[in-house]
């Protein structure tokens, strides 16, 4: 750390000259998420953009969650370290196949996971999170098609017992890594470590672990549960904070190759110089914002 001191310490005068917030995803790298003001998963990243009186906000994420801020805030100033940082799975799925959908399913609502591009987010109904997926299935009376993360689509509608959700082919790169065998092995290594995963494990792992989870919610079950060991099925930039929050506590990765490459190109070289050039801002044509801001804003007010 102390060779990154000075660094550090001009991107804090920065955020305090140009009154600026920085917030960071669960899955970024130490360095990144320790100068962060705010970690946190999809959801709560979303509420805070939605609420913050920053005037600059420098996102540390991948670009569908900067342009999910840029949509929410509307008027400041959003920020994005590196711009290449993209999530393959929200790139799985365009306007065109969710139109098809549509002339296929006619009657069904679409909803999208935060996991998608701008647009989109602008020609569904509402968005979800794997933070509340459940609760947006369980509202919708109508049949639903579901875009882009296959797995996520499958396991809310499992919990929500809906057999009329319509799925596209999405699904995490990272998050495929992740296997039974992995639950098999960790169990036998730490017989009372509680499993936790992510809903974008596929349905042989989810149906293995003993919970299914955001990071978000990772983060409180680890704070909460009785248990002092903790194995991690998801991307293992978590396990930061996870230990760091919890020092008597030891949290083990499901998988260790589970790392997003997107997620791990935010640099505190590329924060100072966006911080310092004022670079790679965010803004969404109004066009494009306005439906995907109210598919947005329809999420948050559940
Ligand atoms: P969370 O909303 O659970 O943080 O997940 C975001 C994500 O990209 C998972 O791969
Ligand atoms: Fe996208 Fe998967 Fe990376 Fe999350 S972990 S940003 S879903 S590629």
């Amino acid at each position: 750390m102390a060779e990154n001191s000075g660094l550090l310490d001009e991107i804090k005068e920065l955020k305090r000259k140009r009154n600026a917030l920085i917030v960071a995803h669960n899955y970024q790298p130490p360095v990144v998420q320790d100068i962060a003001d705010f970690c946190g998963d999809s959801l709560e990243l979303a509420r805070l953009s939605a609420k913050t009186d920053a005037d600059v906000i420098l996102f540390c994420g991948v670009d569908f969650m900067v342009e999910m801020a840029a949509i929410l805030v509307d008027g400041k100033t959003v920020l994005n370290p590196e711009p290449s940082a993209t999530c393959p799975m929200a790139n799985m799925v365009t306007v065109d196949d969710v139109k098809e959908m549509q002339k296929e399913n006619p009657n069904a609502r679409v909803v999208c996971y935060v996991n998608s591009t701008v647009d989109v987010k602008s020609v569904s109904h509402i968005c979800c999170t794997s933070g509340n997926a459940i609760k947006i299935f369980s509202a919708i009376k109508e049949p639903i098609i579901f875009v882009p993360d296959k797995f996520l689509g499958t396991y809310a509608a499992s919990v929500t017992k809906r057999k009329d959700v319509i799925l596209a082919n999405g699904f995490c790169p990272t998050h495929m890594l992740i296997k039974t065998k992995d639950i098999e092995v960790a169990r036998k290594k730490h017989p009372h470590a509680f499993v936790m995963v992510h809903p974008e494990c596929t349905p042989d792992v989810t149906s293995a672990a003993d919970a299914v989870l955001s990071t978000g919610g990772m983060v409180r079950a680890a704070k909460e549960r009785a248990e002092k060991e903790f194995i991690v099925g998801t991307e293992t930039g978590l396990l930061h904070r996870l230990q760091k929050e919890n020092p008597r506590k030891r949290f083990y990765a499901l998988n260790k190759n589970a790392v997003c490459p997107n997620m791990k190109k935010i640099t505190l070289e590329k924060i100072h110089n966006a911080l310092l050039n004022n670079c790679h801002k965010v803004s969404i044509p109004a066009d494009m914002a306005k439906p995907a801001r109210e598919a947005l804003e329809r999420m948050l007010s559940y």
